[in-house]
């Protein structure tokens, strides 16, 4: 059974079953490349097995490991950029509490995220607030090269250090890395700092499925297991050729046709603060895989009903240019329901005894046929719970159908040459050797 379903009935007077199914000899054929490591970025493709060959082994290692750092730490620091931090920090407020960090995570510590941009500001507040308590960090970058992290690093590696000193310091920090290159592959070899390898054939932005997503968020607390349990579903049902058997499929060549259409722009469009970082993750998988050779769909992202009060104006009635994937939560952990007032004088009694889903529910529904009517394409993935198995369908989800996207519209889904050039500059204008 999938814990996702989607539904296209929005999308039915923009894009014709004819024209879905015209395209599936091409899907066949991208899928041939996925599969057998013949299209462009093959030696990418380690992502698509991972949770097939997830083992009891590895399991058993990640969780022990963030047992052991749980277990002397209040503060949890997790230094990485881009495809090193997006997918940890999506799952962790997919499945933690609205204010986990307030509230305290099952004894657990408390996350904080470092490295992913180089403001002073945000940093010095983050080592304010964790002046006095226990830390722990980890260190993530599969370049190991990386200057935002690279330097977040340096900053928390000097204070664990004048805390706890370099041999206390060794317990508390733990690196996610390449097997053999880089220089923080060097430094944890140096030091002697307990490490996870990312694999070769992986991806930082594919990577949410190996240590890089899945420690971070075993030290949160998450049921790692059970994620990969799901993203195993997701491998099973996403890995069909056939698109009347595998929405990951159909969503990617609609969203191809789409963009053939002049849509050139995507809104992932949430109802659910706790997806805030789940549609950043997405924009990074999207944007990176399938934006290049001067192609590709811009990926970009609201939160409703929030967004509907600012953005809402430019989606119903701005440049035609969009379309929109609603992600949509079946079902809350709690309800809470609307409370009668004795003389309704807020007009709201009509409400009463309902729940905030069913107003949230009528509100996606009210919204999807407003922009329906407005020119706005729109289909819907609907996501049966707040479960680690509803998350690891997810992201499988989403990499298959980006993958799928990025082979229909010819580009290579794998690669990110363009981020260099910002780096070149930087590096030139900050004088690095070599520069
Ligand atoms: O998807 C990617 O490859 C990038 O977004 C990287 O994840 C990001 O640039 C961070 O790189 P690294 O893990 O080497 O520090």
């Amino acid at each position: 059974m999938s814990n996702l379903s989607l539904d296209c009935k929005n999308l039915k007077s923009f894009v014709s079953d004819q024209e879905v199914n015209d395209l599936q000899p091409q899907v066949n054929l991208c899928h041939d490349g996925l599969k057998r490591g013949t299209g462009k970025g093959s030696d990418y493709l380690g992502w698509s097995s991972l949770p097939s060959e997830f083992s009891d082994s590895v399991a058993a290692d990640i969780t022990s490991t963030a047992d052991s750092i749980r277990s002397i730490c209040d503060a949890f620091i997790v230094v990485g950029i881009g495809g090193s931090y997006l997918g940890s920090r999506a799952g962790i407020s997919y499945l933690s509490s609205s204010f986990s960090n307030q509230f305290g995570r099952q004894g657990g510590p408390e996350i904080y995220f470092a490295g992913q941009n180089i403001s002073s500001d945000y940093h010095a507040d983050l080592f304010d607030l964790i002046e006095g308590r226990d830390i722990c960090l980890n260190v993530i970058s599969k370049s190991g090269t990386t200057t935002e992290s690279a330097i977040a690093f340096r900053l928390l590696k000097e204070m664990i250090e004048k805390k706890y000193g370099t041999d206390g310091a060794r317990d508390r920090i733990v690196v996610t890395t390449d097997s053999s290159r880089g220089a923080l592959k060097s430094l944890a070899d140096e030091l002697g700092y307990r490490t996870f390898v990312i694999p070769d054939d992986v991806g930082g932005r594919y990577s949410v499925l190996t240590p890089v997503g899945l420690f971070p968020m075993a030290v949160a607390g998450i049921d790692i297991r059970e994620l990969m349990e799901g993203a195993s579903q997701g491998e099973t049902l996403y890995s069909n050729p056939s698109m009347d058997q595998n929405d990951a499929y159909y969503y990617a060549t609609v969203r191809h046709l789409l963009y053939q259409k002049g849509k050139t722009t995507e809104i992932l469009a949430t109802f659910q603060p706790a997806f805030h970082y789940l549609a950043d993750w997405w924009k990074q998988l999207a944007g990176e895989s399938e934006g290049k050779d001067l192609k590709g769909i811009f990926p970009s992202s609201v939160e409703f009903t929030s967004d509907l009060h600012s953005m809402g104006q430019w989606i119903q009635e701005g440049k035609r240019n969009i379309f929109e994937t609603f992600l949509v939560l079946e079902s809350s952990r709690r309800q809470l329901k609307i409370p009668a007032f004795k003389n309704d004088a807020d007009g709201l009694n009509y409400l009463a005894g309902e729940t905030l889903d069913t107003v949230n529910e009528k509100a996606w529904l009210g919204t999807a046929c407003a922009h329906k009517e407005g020119s706005v394409p729109n289909m819907t993935l609907k996501i049966k719970d707040r479960s680690p198995y509803s998350l690891g369908q997810i992201f499988y989800f989403f990499e298959r159908a980006v993958a799928m996207t990025g082979y229909l519209n010819g580009v290579n889904p794998f690669d990110q040459p363009g981020v260099e050039f910002y780096k070149k500059n930087m590096f030139k204008l900050l004088g690095k050797p070599g520069f």
